[in-house]
């Protein structure tokens, strides 16, 4: 196969498999200035991967137009090896890019990526297929569980790869806690986990976008030794690094802006408002100046059914976008009821302790009573009403 041109990308979406050209296997090795390296690397894929029973796949080498001409020894070796296909990008120099057109570009089931320079080692490949086969949706080699390592890292090499992968936890701890190694560059992937998504990945780090955005359940990890070769120093340079911050802070703000919690919480707060609001008009010795438990009642019925409609429309809309019946949105709206009818006898149990007990002012009794009351809405809702933990 010949070598492809492709438009600069936006977002990158992966498209269904389309028969008939499917096949179990796509692994994608991205390249810059490999040509001393790919041969070897492809003949010992190859025989690793011949080695396995039926197996049909395909390697895909991008090259980002390397000065060294990678591209064309790769052209080359597809006419010795048909399952290798090249593609060389001319207008783009990016590692995380470069993997996701390759994928694009792929007929696998089951996609691959690893580094094209060896220090990688080919035969964990055989690894990490038995893991996807065993049911894995993403399969890792792994530096950081027992039996993987680093041959010969200088300290300073540790203390960035290991600051790196901390700075990982601390922004994105939902992300980077899934795996011991999130930083591995060694990996496989469903992609029926990747179908129809949007991806913006940048930089090196395309193991936590794939993470972060795919819908990956299953993780298998798999030990394996990187191999350091001393004529290959690191390439991460501070370029890289500002784009790997740049990388976490804009997953960061894509799962605030996705988390079904923060959404939970707007909405609970708009109904705070429509609370306190007609608390005071019903219950303030200066409006109707009702008894505070009835009015209370009427402004938490009323608030209520604005979070319930807000809450199925956007907080949990994956789910009831999928049961969407009026009967399975009234079901809900009755199980909602229910539970945050049992949240409201907790927050009138704490608003009186705080009036009554503690003297507090009403309105902060309220609103300590309202925050308390959130998590316990929040956790049994999402088990009971909107169920996203349930298969369908
Ligand atoms: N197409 C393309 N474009 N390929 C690239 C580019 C690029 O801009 N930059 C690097 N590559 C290719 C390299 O040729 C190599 O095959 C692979 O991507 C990894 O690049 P290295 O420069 O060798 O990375 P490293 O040795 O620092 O390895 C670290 O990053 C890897 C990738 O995330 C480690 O953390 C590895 O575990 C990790 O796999
Ligand atoms: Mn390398």
């Amino acid at each position: 196969m010949g070598t492809l041109q492709m438009a600069a990308p936006g977002p990158l979406t992966i498209a269904p498999q389309q028969p008939p050209d499917v096949l179990d296997l796509s692994l994608v090795l991205p390249t810059y200035n490999e040509s001393a390296h790919i041969e070897a690397i492809v003949e010992q894929l190859v025989a690793a991967l011949d080695g396995i029973p039926g197996l049909k796949y395909e390697i895909i080498i991008v090259d980002d137009d390397s000065p060294d001409r990678t591209w064309e020894k790769a052209l080359q070796l597809s006419q010795k090896f048909p399952q290798l296909r090249a593609i060389r990008r001319q207008h783009q120099r990016d590692l995380s890019t470069a993997v996701l057109q390759g994928w694009q570009a792929a007929c696998g089931e089951i996609f691959a990526v690893m580094d094209a320079d060896l220090q990688h080692p080919p035969e964990t490949i055989t690894e990490l297929w038995r893991a996807m086969r065993r049911g894995a949706d993403l399969a890792v080699a792994s530096r950081n569980v027992e039996g993987g390592g680093v041959s010969d890292w200088t300290l300073p090499r540790r203390i960035v790869s290991r600051g790196a992968q901390l700075l990982g936890l601390v922004v994105v701890p939902e992300v980077a806690g899934k795996v011991s190694d999130p930083m591995s560059g060694y990996f496989m992937v469903r992609r029926s986990a990747l179908e129809g998504r949007e991806l913006k990945p940048l930089g090196y780090k395309i193991l936590m976008e794939v993470l972060a955005r795919g819908g990956v359940e299953k993780i298998s990890e798999v030990p394996y030794v990187f191999r350091e070769t001393p004529e290959r120093p690191s390439k991460h340079s501070p370029a890289v690094f500002a784009q790997y911050l740049k990388h976490l802070s804009r997953l960061r703000i894509h799962l605030l802006k996705t988390s079904p919690f923060v959404r939970f919480c707007i909405v609970g707060a708009s109904g705070t408002l429509i609370d306190t609001t007609m608390l005071f008009l019903l219950s303030d010795p200066r409006t109707l100046n009702w008894t505070l438990t009835g009015s209370k009642i009427i402004a938490a019925e009323v608030a209520l059914a604005n979070n319930f409609i807000w809450n199925d429309l956007w907080t949990f809309e994956k789910f009831s976008r999928r049961q969407n019946s009026f009967r399975q949105r009234a079901r809900r709206f009755l199980k909602f009821n229910l539970l945050c009818s049992v949240g409201i006898i907790l927050n009138l149990i704490i608003l009186n302790i705080g009036f009554k007990v503690f003297h507090m002012n009403r309105y902060i009794a309220n609103l300590s009573a309202i925050f308390v009351v959130t998590f316990w809405n929040y956790n049994t809702n999402r088990k009971l009403s909107w169920r996203t933990t349930a298969k369908e």
